[in-house]
C-alpha cells in the first residue's frame, strides 16, 4: 500500500455556520471539529504527513490545539487564502517530495479510513481519484423558477473530499489554473482542465462537510453511532 501526504484547507471563515469564528473551532462531542479530522489522518498509517493551510492570526490557536490532541503529523502550515483554490494552492507550493497527494476539507471529519485507502491505490495507478456518492435526489434545470430540464439522475455523482491525486499532475493542474485565472469548486475541475480522466470512488452518505448548524446536530450523532 503506497504511502501519501493530506493537505487541509483550514483557513475558511464558515459564514453558513454564522458562529462568528473559524466554525473549525467548534467542538463536537467536547473536541474542536478540526482536530476529529487531523485525528483520522494521525492514525492512519499510511499517511506520511499533513499540510495545514491557515489564518496567519489562528496559528498559535491551531497549534496550542495540536500539541493538546497530540496530533504529531503536521509537517507544515502555511497562509490560506481568500478563495478554497489558493488555499489548496499554498499547500501544494509547500509539498516537495512527489508521490500521492490527498486534499481533504478540515471540515469533513467523519471519512472513513477504506474510502481514503481505494482512494490512494486508484490515483497511485491512473492519477486522479475523488469521494463521491451517487445523488439520491432528482435533480431540475430551473430557470427563473420554471423547470426547464429534468436530469438523468443515473449518471450524477454528489463530489466530496478526499481527492487524491499524483503529486506532479495536481501541481501542474494548480499552475494551469493560477495563470489561466481559473476557479474550480474542487481540485477534480482544475484536473479535469488538463484532459485527464478522474475516476470516482464511491463514499458514504455521512462523510457530510460541517456547513450549517444542522450538520452539527446530524455530526453529534454520528460520534455516538462510533463511539
Ligand atoms: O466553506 P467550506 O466549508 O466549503 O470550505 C471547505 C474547507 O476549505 C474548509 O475546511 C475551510 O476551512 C477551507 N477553506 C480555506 N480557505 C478558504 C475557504 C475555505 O482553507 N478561503
Amino acid at each position: 500500500m503506497e504511502t501519501y501526504t493530506v493537505m487541509l484547507p483550514a483557513a475558511g471563515s464558515g459564514r453558513r455556520m454564522g458562529a462568528g469564528f473559524n466554525k473549525l473551532f467548534l467542538e463536537l462531542a467536547g473536541k474542536p471539529i478540526l482536530m476529529h479530522t487531523l485525528d483520522v489522518f494521525e492514525r492512519d498509517h499510511n499517511c506520511e504527513g499533513m499540510i495545514l493551510s491557515v489564518k496567519p492570526e489562528e496559528r498559535p490557536t491551531i497549534e496550542q490545539m495540536l500539541q493538546a490532541y497530540g496530533i504529531t503529523k503536521v509537517k507544515a502550515m502555511v497562509p490560506g487564502g481568500a478563495e478554497r483554490q489558493q488555499s489548496v494552492a499554498a499547500c501544494i507550493q509547500a509539498h516537495q517530495d512527489g508521490g500521492v497527494v490527498l486534499v481533504h476539507d478540515a471540515a469533513r471529519p467523519f471519512i472513513h479510513q477504506d474510502v481514503i485507502r481505494k482512494l490512494v491505490e486508484v490515483a497511485s495507478e491512473y492519477g486522479a481519484a475523488i469521494a463521491g456518492v451517487p445523488v439520491k435526489d432528482t435533480i431540475k434545470v430551473t430557470v427563473d423558477g420554471v423547470v426547464e430540464q429534468t436530469v438523468d439522475r443515473s449518471k450524477l455523482w454528489s463530489i466530496q473530499t478526499p481527492q487524491a491525486f499524483r503529486y506532479e499532475l495536481l501541481k501542474e493542474a494548480s499552475e494551469k489554473a493560477e495563470a489561466d485565472g481559473f476557479l474550480g469548486t474542487d481540485e477534480s475541475m482544475i484536473v479535469e482542465q488538463l484532459g485527464v480522466p478522474v475516476r470516482i470512488v464511491e463514499s458514504t452518505y455521512d462523510n457530510v462537510k460541517m456547513t450549517t448548524s444542522e450538520d452539527l446536530l446530524f455530526g453529534e450523532v454520528l460520534l455516538k453511532r462510533r463511539q
